[in-house]
């Protein structure tokens, strides 16, 4: 399936309802995304849509960042692949250019992402928009200039907006949307769908000022350490204690305002004001940025030389993408802040492939069952996270059951027992499982799962899983799980809905 975005041409309106869309929005379908310019960012915006599905041309004045780039795509790979185990579309495929006008000529949605400087994007924006059609959405990565400026010599300067994110933006998932003065409502529409199509959470912001909203409260940040290095008062890693083991913990989940309202106890943020309130006028903080100094300069390089203790950038990242994964994946549980957009995200994937296999399920009946040939359904692919492996260094034994776990839950979507469903108040409840082991699966394997529906009445499930290594496609466990429908109100058995059943039903004569 593919993200579409809100049409800024008035023609396609026409042609759109004709088509019987029922919103009367005029719709692009986003199937590739143009990069200009290929940096770290443009690296980045790569590494995700590819993950998720979307075709990328990037494009770059110099040749040479073709390997980069591939490199820099390959190093995103193993986080990304961690973050979610849901059903992705197939990724999407990588070429690249240095003829920028090829590219936008090409793609559905530009993304650009050359050096911050005013003059060079206002140029290379406007001659890209001579070669892009009108209705491509054209987005700038800018960390702080302002989106009226950007457009100002463009064609068609209606369809560019701000779309700032943050690095690394394969795992990231805020992107600052800013509007300009000649900015339309349907590109910053359009744009919004589309990053959330790859897994992004949207911030729109109200208002043009340099630096749009991060920025510029991480620019305040950084002010205060320059000044408190250059004053003496501490190193950088003392500085980056103070955020790490404290403030920072809490900013994952709750910003500044949310965690100061709880500071002030039960009266709140007013107590909060009212308490510390005074001691803005003192103030604590200097405004004023320091002056670059080389003495300066040598502080802070020193004070981080000596935090890295010799490992290198790229093991750096590493780490730092590895804990970004564990850390989106446990707030998921809370579903809070970037914990909330994957599980949104999620939803979408599960519902996605369940809506692409639903088709072959809409016309089983007796006669199409048998033209299934009494074949399973693939509805699982998945692979072996390193930390499931146990010290043989194979998957161990409680793995295999999140995975049959997920293949049920894959296929009770599929027979549109979802969450909707589930906050009806129903559910299915485990009560048996066997599981045979046959062969074994290594770290970062891929795996399928095929499935069938053994037995199904009023209020159980019967289903049988054959789990396959992707790479031979051998057997590498089987199980047989027995499921209870329950009204989670109640408490108890409960008969399931006559459509869930139903299809079900038609799941078990198509894979008999
Ligand atoms: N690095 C960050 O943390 C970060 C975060 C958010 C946003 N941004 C913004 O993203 C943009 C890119 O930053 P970056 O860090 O990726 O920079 P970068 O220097 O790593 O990459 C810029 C790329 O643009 C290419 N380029 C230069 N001129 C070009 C031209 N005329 N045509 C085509 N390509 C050209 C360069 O060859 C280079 O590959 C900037 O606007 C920056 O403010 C950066």
């Amino acid at each position: 399936m593919l993200y579409y975005y809100g049409d800024i041409k008035k023609n396609r309106l026409a042609a759109a309802t004709r088509a019987g869309n029922a919103t009367g929005i005029i719709m692009r379908q986003v199937r590739t995304l143009g990069l200009l310019g290929t940096g770290v960012i443009g690296g980045g915006w790569a590494a995700r849509a590819l993950h998720f599905g979307i075709d990328v041309i990037a494009a770059d004045a110099k040749p040479e960042m073709e390997e980069w780039l591939r490199g820099a795509v390959a190093n995103a790979e193993g986080a990304l692949a961690r973050l979610t185990f849901a059903p992705l579309p197939p990724k999407g495929r990588l070429t690249f250019t240095s003829d920028l006008h090829a590219m936008a000529q090409q793609a559905d949605f530009i993304q650009e992402n050359v050096p911050e400087q005013l003059e060079l994007k206002q140029r290379v924006l406007a001659d890209v928009s001579r070669y892009a059609p009108a209705d491509v959405v054209i987005a700038s990565s800018t960390s702080g200039l302002m989106p009226s400026d950007l457009q100002r010599e463009m064609s068609a300067p209606e369809r560019l907006l701000v779309g700032h994110p943050f690095n690394p933006v394969y795992l990231l998932p805020l992107v600052e949307l800013v509007g300009g003065r000649a900015t339309s409502e349907a590109a910053l529409q359009g744009a919004a769908g589309f990053y959330r199509y790859i897994g992004m959470h949207p911030l729109r912001v109200r208002r043009e000022i340099p630096g749009h909203l991060t920025d510029r409260l991480q620019e305040a940040l950084w002010r205060e350490i320059l000044h408190m290095v250059n004053d003496d008062v501490a190193t950088t890693g003392e500085l980056d204690e103070s955020i790490v083991y404290g403030p920072g913990l809490r900013w994952a989940g709750m910003g500044t305002n949310l965690i100061y309202h709880l500071a002030g106890g039960e009266p709140g943020m007013r107590h909060m004001l009212r308490q510390f309130g005074p001691c803005l006028k003192w103030p604590w903080t200097k405004l004023e940025a320091p002056e670059l100094t080389e003495g300066l300069i040598d502080k802070m390089v020193a004070g981080t030389q000596a935090q890295a203790a010799g490992r290198s950038i790229r093991e750096l990242e590493r780490l730092r993408d590895d804990y970004l994964v564990a850390i989106q994946q446990v707030l998921r549980e809370y579903n809070i802040g970037a914990g909330a957009t994957l599980r949104a995200l999620e939803e979408r994937l599960y519902e996605d492939a369940a809506a692409s296999a639903r088709p072959r399920i809409a016309v089983v009946s007796a006669s199409a069952a048998a033209a299934n040939g009494g074949k399973p359904l693939r509805l699982l692919e998945t692979s072996v996270r390193p930390e499931w492996i146990d010290y043989n260094g194979h998957m161990s034994d409680s793995r295999y059951l999140q995975v049959f776990g997920d293949a049920t839950d894959a296929l009770f979507r599929y027979a549109g027992i979802d969450d909707a469903y589930r906050r009806s108040g129903r559910a299915m409840y485990t009560v048996e499982t066997q599981v045979s082991h046959k062969a074994e699966a290594r770290s970062q394997e891929h795996l399928y799962v095929l499935s069938r529906v053994l037995e199904v009445d009023d209020k159980r499930v019967r289903v049988q899983h054959a789990l396959h290594r992707t790479r031979d496609d051998a057997l590498v466990a089987s199980a047989e799980l027995l499921y209870l429908h329950v009204s989670t109100q109640e408490g108890r058995a409960s008969p399931m809905d006559a459509q869930a059943r139903a299809r079900l039903a038609a799941v078990q004569a198509a894979t008999r």
